[in-house]
């Protein structure tokens, strides 16, 4: 590495340092997506593809993950999924994501879906997933993010849990 090489590294390396010690809120990164189920996404029952709910959590994940740290992200890796009941054709899908909590590179990012009866109303939960990002620089390498500072007993726990959940991934992959 020659020495401007190097020089730029380090001016990046502290550059991130610093965004990294600038907290971000819970708000900062919330993102609420409203979809509206087309037959087009159903199977033939008329009911959601699974996919197309995938497809949709990811999304709102990624947009909670940009507005924490403002960088390219990638999605890592997202924990098991139940479905807790079918969303009709007809009905919306209700997307809330938010940033549990952010470590060196990588973000934890908690999607809450409902289904809502246009006609009714009525709100039904769908699931709730949790997806790890990660934001890279401009060679897609692991950069680092800027940290969560949870403010409500809500986001406290949210927080707290994070980590427990974060180690049991990464056990599974050693
Ligand atoms: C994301 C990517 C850049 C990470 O590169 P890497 O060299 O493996 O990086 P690292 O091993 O340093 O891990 C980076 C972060 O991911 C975390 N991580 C790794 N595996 C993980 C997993 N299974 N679950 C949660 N976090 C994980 C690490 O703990 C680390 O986080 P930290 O810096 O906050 O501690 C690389 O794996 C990649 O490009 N993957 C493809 C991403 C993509 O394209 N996704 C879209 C679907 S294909």
């Amino acid at each position: 590495m020659d020495n401007i090489t190097g020089m730029k590294e380090r001016k990046r390396a502290l550059k991130d340092h610093n965004e990294a010690l600038e907290g971000r809120r819970v708000s900062d990164s919330h993102t609420s997506l409203t979809e509206f189920v087309l037959p087009n996404d159903a199977n033939t029952y008329g009911n959601v593809l699974g996919g197309k709910v995938m497809h949709l959590i990811d999304l709102a994940a990624a947009v909670a993950a940009h507005r924490h740290c403002r960088k390219t992200v990638v999605t890592v890796s997202v924990d098991s999924l139940r479905f807790l009941h079918p969303v009709k054709v007809g009905e919306l899908m209700l997307m809330d994501a938010v940033v549990t909590r952010a470590f060196r590179t990588s973000m934890e990012i908690q999607v809450e879906v409902k289904s809502e009866d246009l006609l009714t109303g009525e709100q039904k939960r769908t699931c709730s997933a949790f997806l790890t990002f990660v934001a890279i620089d401009e060679d897609g390498k692991p950069t680092a993010v800027p940290c969560l500072v949870p403010e409500t007993d809500e986001e406290c726990e949210r927080y707290e849990d994070a980590q427990r959940r974060r180690q049991r991934r990464l056990d599974r992959e050693s």
